[in-house]
């Protein structure tokens, strides 16, 4: 088989990668080690910057968000005894949108489909070769185990943190942070007990009061990174979830309901750098994951690819003056939200001693209340115009 671009990877990097290129007239093929099923279940990240939704609505895929999304105008930050709403639209004049990534992947698939792209589910034995040529190719077994050759002018790896594509990168540099704590991610059919996302400091750990739409609410819970799931009953959970999100503080009120998915998420940041060799390029989580506080994975890699399918699209006619960017551009808006994971993350997960918790509690007070401290939270989380 014989394409212009081979994109390794079907997860949202991968498949809006396909789909932009694909308006540019240009040609790819998708390959992808999981099934359809399991790549439109995956339960993931739920909130979407402005400038993502605006890039999704530029290429015909803004509808379902607008019809089904919500749109939140800002965030609660909490800690025992107090609760604040940081309104993003009058501090930076921005919104975000709850909307889940499976609902973003369930979209580009339909997209694709449309398109008559094709996507290569369950594959295996993924090897990229030839990537110190111009004529690189890949080289996999189908869903039927039959050995399959994919030739194609550029390689984009799309295939998340433990795909093959950055280990065949030559010369790659990796910067990384682990943080002593991991999420306990919880699924709920109820509705939301807030209008919008709660992010609570507490003694006892870091909670967070997410949504997925009117009926189903998303919570976390900072736990140990070694955290046994069988140790979380449901009933621990809502308790857990009551203690340090404030039920009963002003009359707020928790509403428990059936919990249909729990799991638990490591955390830590890593940047993986250049993100392009030759005719071999990475995006999204390929090339750097962030801690989920603040939800900019999902973001990050719709950022990448909004930089990087004009680049291939102007390589392709052997122009590469953006290719030759492309590391340097995607990279610094990777390590701004890079920072703004790791600030988010260590003001709000208890760690260290009560100095520490003091040093949190002081950064806390001081966002809400100085508008310096305001704006910058809400700038980062809206996140900044694409192509910053
Ligand atoms: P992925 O979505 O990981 O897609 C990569 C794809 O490549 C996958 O479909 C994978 O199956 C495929 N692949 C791997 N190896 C191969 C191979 N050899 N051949 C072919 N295909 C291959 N972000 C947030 O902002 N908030 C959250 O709450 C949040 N929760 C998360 C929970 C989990 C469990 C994980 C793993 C991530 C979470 N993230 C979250 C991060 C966010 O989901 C990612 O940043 C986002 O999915 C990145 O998209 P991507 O397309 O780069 O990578
Ligand atoms: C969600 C995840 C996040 O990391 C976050 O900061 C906000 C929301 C979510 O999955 O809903």
């Amino acid at each position: 088989m014989r394409t212009q671009v081979a994109i390794v990877g079907a997860g949202p990097a991968g498949l809006l990668l396909s789909h932009l290129l694909g308006a540019d007239g240009v040609e790819s093929v998708v390959l992808e080690t999981r099934s359809e099923e399991y790549v439109l279940s995956r339960i993931r990240a739920g909130v979407l910057e402005s400038a993502s939704v605006e890039l999704l609505s530029s290429v015909g895929l803004g509808e379902r968000i607008r019809r089904e999304g919500m749109e939140h105008r800002g965030i609660y930050l909490q800690w025992p005894g107090e609760r604040h709403h940081l309104d993003f639209v009058d501090l930076v004049g921005r919104s975000v949108w709850i909307y889940g990534q499976t609902e973003v992947q369930k979209d580009l698939v339909a997209a694709r489909h449309a398109a008559g792209q094709p996507i290569e589910y369950e594959t295996s034995d993924t090897v990229l070769h030839d990537i110190d040529t111009d004529r690189p190719f890949v080289t996999y077994l189908d869903g039927a185990a039959t050995p399959r050759r994919l030739d194609a002018e550029i390689i984009v790896g799309c295939d998340g943190s433990y795909g093959p594509s950055r280990t065949t990168m030559p010369a790659l540099r990796t910067l990384e942070r682990t943080y002593p704590f991991a999420w306990l991610g919880v699924l709920a059919d109820v509705a939301p007990s807030t209008d919008e996302l709660i992010y609570a400091w507490h003694p006892d750990g870091f909670a967070l009061h997410s949504m997925r739409s009117h009926h189903v609410s998303r919570f976390y819970l900072q736990v140990a990174p070694d955290e046994d799931i069988a140790a979380w009953s449901d009933d621990r959970i809502w308790d857990a979830l009551a203690a340090r999100l404030g039920h009963g503080h002003d009359g707020w009120q928790l509403t428990p309901g059936p919990i249909t998915e729990k799991s638990v998420l490591p955390m830590r940041s890593h940047v993986a750098t250049p993100m392009r060799h030759r005719r071999l390029f990475l995006a999204g989580d390929a090339a750097h994951i962030v801690p989920p506080t603040g939800a900019k994975g999902l973001n990050l890699a719709i950022a990448d690819v909004a930089v990087l399918a004009p680049a291939l699209t102007a390589l392709l006619k052997a122009d590469s003056s953006l290719a030759d960017t492309y590391t340097d551009r995607a990279l610094r808006r990777v390590w701004r939200c890079t920072h703004f994971s790791w600030w988010m993350t260590t003001m709000l997960h208890r760690h260290g001693d009560d100095f520490d918790a003091q040093l949190q509690l002081s950064q806390l007070r001081w966002v809400v209340a100085s508008a310096a401290g305001a704006q910058g939270l809400a700038e980062n989380y809206a996140g900044l115009p694409l192509g910053l």
